[in-house]
């Protein structure tokens, strides 16, 4: 049975603004409630809010608010990067001396944060991805100079309730960052496509196929998850000499292999990453 979150955002004080409640602003927000904040304590800036953001309005959530804004304690920006010129400068008047803003927009630096808020503003980008919506993501995060103690235990609070976090310092490793988790989940699903498409090839029924490489993959996945040991030595775990399995891995990782490919398309993804930053 799944244990229940921990309250760590019982005693949070807000305002918590979150700008863009698409399906990371939400997964985000249903992992904040998850972890004890009180719908009270939230405003949340979405043009076309869903059935769920309607419904917590309805308990004190504060939806797209008319009026002077007070202070936000954090804002969340969770906008596609391409709104971000248009949407960040208008949180402006959300932000006060002691706000943390917290940005998982893909690709916008702090740098870019930076001119487009207040000077002294305390920044963290962070990465996060999908399996947030299930609380599983991992998140790296950077912050700018201006972030305090506090504020990074803030930050990390907020991040952890979609999932793990890490921090680095150096925000040039966010375009690798994002290359592989970031992205990498998309990279998961295509092994599961490509399994389904080989086992058909090997003469099994589709729909089989699509449930056994479906299985293996998410199998596989929640064992490395629980395991202690590392996924090498699961792999080897399940390679015996000259069996079936080696005769797959001996394919795989030959020449032009698995390794070869991965370090080539994380390559492009995160080449891609320094040229969206232009
Ligand atoms: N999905 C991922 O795998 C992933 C991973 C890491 C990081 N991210 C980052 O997470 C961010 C959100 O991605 P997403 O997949 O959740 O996108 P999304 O579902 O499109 O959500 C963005 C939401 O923001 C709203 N919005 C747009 N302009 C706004 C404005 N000016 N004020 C307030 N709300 C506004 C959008 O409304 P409309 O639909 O009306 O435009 C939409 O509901 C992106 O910056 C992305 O780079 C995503």
């Amino acid at each position: 049975m799944k244990k229940p979150a921990a309250k760590t955002l019982a005693k949070f004080a807000g305002p918590l603004v979150l700008l863009g409640a698409g399906k990371m602003g939400s997964a985000m927000l249903d992992g904040w409630l998850a972890h004890g904040l009180s719908p009270r304590k939230l405003v949340v800036l979405e043009p076309q809010p869903g059935k769920a953001v309607k419904a917590l309005a309805r308990r004190g959530l504060k939806l797209n608010p008319k009026g002077k804004p007070a202070a936000a304690a954090a804002i969340v920006i969770a906008v596609k990067p391409q709104s971000a010129p248009e949407a960040v400068p208008s949180l402006r008047a959300h932000v006060g001396k002691t706000t943390l803003v917290l940005s998982i927009m893909a690709g916008r630096t702090l740098g870019f944060l930076e001119n487009a808020l207040p000077g002294a503003t305390a920044i963290v980008r962070a990465m996060p991805n999908t399996p947030a919506a299930i609380g599983r993501g991992i998140t790296v995060a950077v912050g700018n100079g201006k972030v305090s103690a506090r504020q990074r235990k803030l930050a990390s609070d907020l991040l952890a309730a979609i999932g793990t976090v890490e921090w680095v310092g150096d925000e040039a490793l966010m375009n690798a960052v994002t290359a592989l988790s970031g992205s990498g989940p998309a990279y998961v699903f295509l092994l599961a496509e490509a399994m389904t498409k080989a086992g058909i090839a090997a003469g099994l029924p589709a729909e089989l196929a699509a449930q056994l490489a479906r299985e293996t993959v998410a199998g596989s996945g929640e064992l490395l998850h629980r395991s202690t040991v590392d996924a090498a030595a699961l792999r080897q775990n399940v390679t015996s000499p000259s069996g079936t399995t080696a005769a797959a891995l001996d394919v795989l990782m030959g020449p032009g292999g698995f390794d070869e490919l991965l370090t080539k398309a994380i390559a492009a993804a995160a080449r891609r990453g320094r040229e969206l930053a232009g």
